[in-house]
């Protein structure tokens, strides 16, 4: 069977379409109205950010929040998926509530709501407050205190209006590159501070699903996760190992517990040293009967075995390197990806429903006449629908699919030389404008309506 030029009534009417943006990403107004600092205002103050850019300015989502809605309604995509800002509704992270920042998130659930986009949040994409980085932030285990307390505030004043609800956001990418490779904010390196922060982050993401489901118990509640598929560079065993190291780290680690299943140790033993971090208790704690768990797919990547890594005794090898054709971060564009991904975790019996949270590409784009011809883009969308068409044929957990992004925005570490948006952003004029691959993703949603 093909499923070349799939059509959105292949999916059947209940699958779910929708596009994904993040808080610190798009919303700029970094001190606006109460708001309090985040990880990531230092690290940027820092210049640490290619082109000393910063997210202080953005796209300006918190002014033209109800441009982007219109836009968003225009293009007939009927979920948004976006974040809260912690420190925009408890500035110092524990304590005193920001009114105007609570405000703000009304207004846009409500507007989603009157113009009948369902609104997707994420509790948190690694926005953390600055002063809880100042007492440790993921490292220190008084973190499940001060999330638990964000969790049950947001529940409090957002709970009665909203459905869908994601705890974290790629809990890997946040700790890994935030508290391994000190790559992103806080910039922090090594197991030391990477193995609590990940242990934390399991609990959290555990803790704040029942702080919702109790309150709420018809609520759908999730979490998000980065996953690849991986291929050895080659048949040799040593490539094969080195693979199965990877998939440990990239795709299990931070799933399997919340499964009941434990860390992965036995397939990568330095994680054995995560135990130290464990409490009696932990392991009952972990576990969380998810309603379902969001996959954020965009590539794949090839493992072959590098002695000199720390720990993996692997590495990834670069798409440039293979000559395959990539996007603009050098990631291979590969739609197969998402349906290994799927089929791989469809396979764990516990998970109950699968959304692809994230999908999308960064390529070059130049504004001529107007428009932005983004012919890779759309190919890279439409090859990439074909084979989710093909996944949820054989894997009926999958029911719902998310473009990364709704505009362009501030790509963490490599500022906006990125550009994922299904709609462009001229930086200086903040004005917006349709990219084709938005237009293309509209006339596939709105196929329903005209058959
Ligand atoms: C994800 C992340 C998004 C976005 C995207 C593209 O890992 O959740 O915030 O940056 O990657 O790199």
């Amino acid at each position: 069977m093909s499923f070349d030029n799939s059509k959105r009534s292949d999916f059947g009417p209940h699958f779910t379409w929708g596009v994904s943006s993040s808080a610190l990403q798009s919303e700029g107004a970094h001190n606006t109205d109460g708001k309090g600092p985040t990880i990531w205002d230092e690290f940027s103050d820092k210049q640490q950010v290619k082109n000393k850019d910063t997210h202080y300015q953005s796209g300006l989502f918190y002014e033209h929040y109800k441009k982007d809605i219109d836009l968003i309604k225009s293009l007939y995509i009927p979920n948004f998926r976006f974040s809260i800002s912690w420190s925009r509704i408890l500035p110092e992270g524990t304590g005193a509530i920001n009114e105007r920042g609570i405000q703000f998130y009304h207004n846009i659930i409500d507007y989603c709501l009157v113009q009948g986009i369902e609104p997707w949040v994420t509790l948190y994409h690694w926005d953390l407050p600055l002063m809880l980085e100042k007492k440790g932030g993921w490292t220190n285990r008084e973190i499940l205190n001060w999330f638990q307390e964000y969790v049950q505030v947001c529940c409090q004043y957002f709970g009665h209006k909203v459905k869908y609800w994601m705890v974290l956001n790629e809990p890997l990418v946040f700790t890994g590159a935030g508290y391994f490779a000190g790559v992103h904010a806080p910039s922090k390196k090594g197991l030391k501070n990477f193995l609590p922060a990940a242990h934390h982050a399991v609990l959290a993401q555990a803790l704040g699903f029942k702080i919702i489901k109790k309150e709420f118990p018809s609520a759908q509640v999730g979490t998000t996760f980065s996953c690849s598929h991986l291929t050895a560079q080659s048949n040799k065993e040593i490539h094969i190992l080195a693979t199965k190291r990877i998939d440990t780290l990239l795709n299990r680690m931070f799933v399997e517990p919340s499964l009941g299943l434990g860390y992965p140790i036995a397939d990568l033993p330095v994680l054995a040293k995560i135990n130290k971090y464990m409490l009696p208790g932990d392991e009952e704690l972990m576990k969380v009967d998810f309603d379902f768990i969001g996959l954020q797919v965009y590539t794949r990547e090839v493992i072959k075995y590098n002695f000199f890594t720390p720990f993996l005794k692997a590495k990834i090898v670069p798409a440039s390197k293979r000559k395959v054709h990539h996007t603009k971060m050098d990631w291979e564009v590969f739609p197969d990806s998402i349906y290994e991904v799927v089929k791989k975790f469809s396979q764990y019996q516990n998970v109950k429903k699968i959304i692809i949270t994230e999908n999308g590409a960064s390529f070059h784009d130049e504004l001529v006449g107007g428009a932005i011809a983004d012919h890779q883009r759309v190919n890279y969308l439409k090859k990439h629908i074909e084979k989710l068409a093909h996944a949820q044929k054989d894997f009926p957990k999958l029911q719902g699919y998310f473009v990364w992004s709704l505009t362009d925005n501030f790509e963490w570490a490599e500022g906006y030389e990125q550009r994922f948006g299904l709609i462009y952003i001229d930086y200086e004029t903040l004005q917006r404008t349709v990219k084709d691959s938005g237009y293309w993703y509209s006339n596939f949603l709105n196929q329903l309506k005209q058959e």
